[in-house]
């Protein structure tokens, strides 16, 4: 199984780019450390990568508009060819361009339990608040600061003799715990058939009078009434030896099949049995999937088998 490329980028000591590196070794592990990247080149961090035998990268963003700064940190991102990126103490604010560019691919860890204390000052702030517990939490990256959906969080109490020194150095563990598992479990979806057929039946039962159904023991969505409907997709689990998870569609005919499966065989390949009568996998399991791009193959081939009513309605919505 092909392994998400995660670029880590630190701004001081790297601890949480050490257990995240560290984690990745692991033969199971569904995430490689492609890439080390600072705006600090002084950054303790980057010599831990580098030893361990990771590429880095280093730039100070001092005297450097930030959108500029912005754009260097992404090109050696790309250069990486990075599918996700994991900000690990990170000091700088980025751009809305840079995190748009890195949407629902770029994790932060943030030392509170969000949506409580964003920014600075996490523990002592905790702490003066009389809380029972700090704690870290990861989130993915959106515009606004520590703002984004949380993935996943660790309490860690607070003791009444605490200090913020002391109170950081018991949530550094629980960071170092959590980080590895949660960037693990998010970059694996993406091979987990469980997860790909979740995604999968949310964007065919949202079109028009459609429902799930089994077919040859694999699931299938058909549109139409539960008796006459027709099948219009089909999900496929590493059939016949193939290694792709993915649904099967309607194409035009055979041209287009062979057409597309030629040109795009990372993304097409034709199933066996189901191919011979135009039917095209798109797989899923791989990094990068446009999920609108499903959807719209998904409505491409409800289209082609819906009854007209159905499919007038949808044109005149469309329409609109
Ligand atoms: C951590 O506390 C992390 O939560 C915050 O910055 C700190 C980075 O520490 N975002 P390190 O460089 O990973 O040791």
């Amino acid at each position: 199984m092909a392994k998400a490329r995660v670029a880590v980028m630190i701004s001081g000591a790297g601890s949480n780019m050490a257990a995240l590196l560290f984690a990745s070794k692991r033969e199971d592990c569904p995430y490689e450390i492609v890439l080390v990247a600072s705006n600090n080149p002084d950054a303790p961090g980057l010599n831990i990568a580098a030893a361990e035998g990771i590429a880095t990268f280093a730039r100070s963003h001092k005297n450097m508009p930030r959108e500029d700064h912005d754009a260097l940190m992404h090109a050696a991102l790309v250069d990486a060819k990075t599918d996700y990126v994991a900000l690990a103490g990170y000091m700088r604010v980025l751009s809305d361009e840079f995190v748009n560019k890195w949407q629902d691919r770029m994790l932060n860890i943030h030392p509170s339990l969000l949506p409580k204390y964003k920014g600075l000052n996490t523990h002592q702030r905790a702490i003066d608040a009389g809380d029972s517990h700090g704690g870290a939490s990861v989130h993915l990256v959106t515009p606004e600061l520590d703002d984004g959906p949380v993935l996943g969080q660790i309490k860690v109490a607070i003791l009444p003799s605490d200090n913020a020194a002391a109170l950081e150095s018991r949530v550094r563990y629980a960071e170092h715990q959590l980080y590895p598992h949660i960037l693990a479990e998010y970059t694996g979806r993406e091979h987990d058939a469980d997860w790909l057929l979740q995604k999968a039946d949310s964007l065919a039962l949202a079109l028009p009078q459609t429902h799930a159904r089994p077919s040859h023991g694999s699931p299938g969505w058909r549109v139409g009434s539960e008796k006459t409907g027709k099948y219009f997709a089909h999900f496929s689990t590493q059939h016949h030896g193939s290694d792709a998870i993915g649904i099967l569609v309607k194409t035009s005919g055979p041209d287009e099949l062979e057409t597309l499966c030629e040109e795009q065989p990372d993304i097409y390949w034709k199933p066996a049995y189901y191919g011979a009568s135009g039917w095209i996998g798109l797989r899923l399991n791989r990094s990068g999937v446009d999920w609108d791009h499903v959807s719209e193959w998904l409505e491409r081939s409800w289209r082609s088998v819906a009854p007209k009513s159905l499919t007038k309605l949808m044109d005149a919505a469309d329409a609109f």
